[in-house]
């Protein structure tokens, strides 16, 4: 790899509190190096689709551009988590849609915008894009964002503990008015297909019961530990379901399912609220927190762990590492392979101690 003169940024996939701190980051730490920085707007879009910005989907990022942004949720360049370049909706001869594969051109823009590497913050969709591009010749680093901490090979996430944090928050502000008015309260996270942000939230705000996709919830035993609770002079539940909760022998609550996007997860909380009140005899009531998760600024963990990972993708460009993420593994970062990070989910492990740590204070998986 010759010297780099110029890189650009991107974010793509859902936002993440700590995306601004990664941005600024990267872009102070390559002028420092005399390498100028680009952000591409909207994950690739602001490449593959110019015309569809005449302002320019490529921005030029001064120190002014990035002052003053670190704590702000959100993030400068936009995101997509919609039209995958590795699988991008396109109408075929018959009329009917399917997914073509056009990272080969997107590797062109690079080459004809003299762009030299790319630094990709994404979750495994949009870093396994990342690694489509560097195994095609772009010099590429990512940078693990995710409020699900579903990525792989790094002890966490940037966004997960603003995401928790949150959380538990909104679980705090839930226990008195449920204990007000004797309710069950059930309480959606988001999370894909992996139970993080709904156990260390759960744990860590003090539900009754926490189902998570890695464990099947039977309904009756969900309702068999809520119905205990009166006998302990406890006349109210807080539930909390992560959107890809599944009960036994049952399927996910898939909202949508779209070419070149993820399926859309949502209605958990309420099919299980239904199932739950004849079950309790208590109104059962649901909460979906949703994007809340998403917003806000990034809790100081969360910006320290994104200003680090910002500054280290840049140190491995100008070391002319390529094709590797960057991972937390305390008390450093360091970088392993984005084939390895992106090669499988990291979901919750069935004997990790935060779950064994629930089951000591009596909370319920349902199993
Ligand atoms: O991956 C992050 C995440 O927030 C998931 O927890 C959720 O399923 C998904 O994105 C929702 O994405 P959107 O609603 O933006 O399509």
């Amino acid at each position: 790899m010759g010297k780099i003169k110029k890189i650009a940024i991107n974010t793509g996939g859902g936002d993440a509190p700590g995306l601004n701190a990664v941005i600024r980051a990267v872009v102070v730490s390559a002028l420092n190096r005399g390498i100028e920085c680009f952000g591409i707007r909207d994950g690739y879009n602001g490449l593959m689709k110019p015309e569809d910005y005449p302002e320019g989907g490529l921005i030029l990022l001064t120190r002014a551009a990035v002052r003053g942004i670190t704590h702000l949720g959100g993030t400068i360049l936009g995101t997509t988590n919609k039209g995958n370049p590795a699988k991008y909706p396109t109408m075929g001869p018959d009329g009917k849609m399917y997914e073509k594969d056009r990272t080969g051109e997107l590797v062109e823009c690079f080459r004809k915008n003299k762009i030299d590497a790319l630094v990709a913050v994404g979750g495994d969709g949009s870093l396994g894009i990342a690694n489509i591009l560097s195994e095609k010749g772009l010099p590429t680093i990512g940078v693990p964002k995710t409020i699900d901490n579903d990525l792989d090979k790094t002890v966490v996430t940037f966004g997960f503990d603003t995401a928790v944090s949150f959380a538990t928050e909104c679980l705090d502000r839930l226990h008195s008015t449920a204990d007000a008015h004797r309710r069950v309260m059930v309480v959606e996270v988001m999370g894909r297909y992996a139970g993080w942000i709904a156990l260390n939230a759960g744990v860590s705000g003090n539900a009754d019961a926490i189902l998570i996709p890695e464990i099947p919830y039977d309904i009756n035993k969900v309702a068999a530990a809520l119905r205990e609770r009166p006998k302990r002079g406890k006349h109210y539940a807080i539930v909390v379901v992560a959107e890809g909760a599944k009960p036994l022998g049952g399927g996910l609550s898939v909202v949508s399912k779209e070419l070149g996007r993820a399926e859309k997860l949502g209605g958990a909380g309420e099919r299980l609220a239904k199932e739950l009140e004849p079950l309790v005899g208590k109104e059962c009531r649901t909460v979906v927190l949703g994007h809340l998760l998403r917003g806000g600024s990034p809790t100081t963990f969360d910006r320290l762990i994104s200003l680090r990972f910002g500054a280290a993708a840049v140190r491995a460009l100008e070391e002319g590492q390529s094709g590797v993420m960057v991972a937390l593994d305390p008390p450093t970062v360091r970088y392993v392979p984005l084939k390895e990070a992106t090669s499988r989910m990291k979901i919750v492990p069935l004997d990790c101690d935060t779950i064994a740590t629930a089951r000591d204070l009596g909370i319920s998986f349902g199993d």
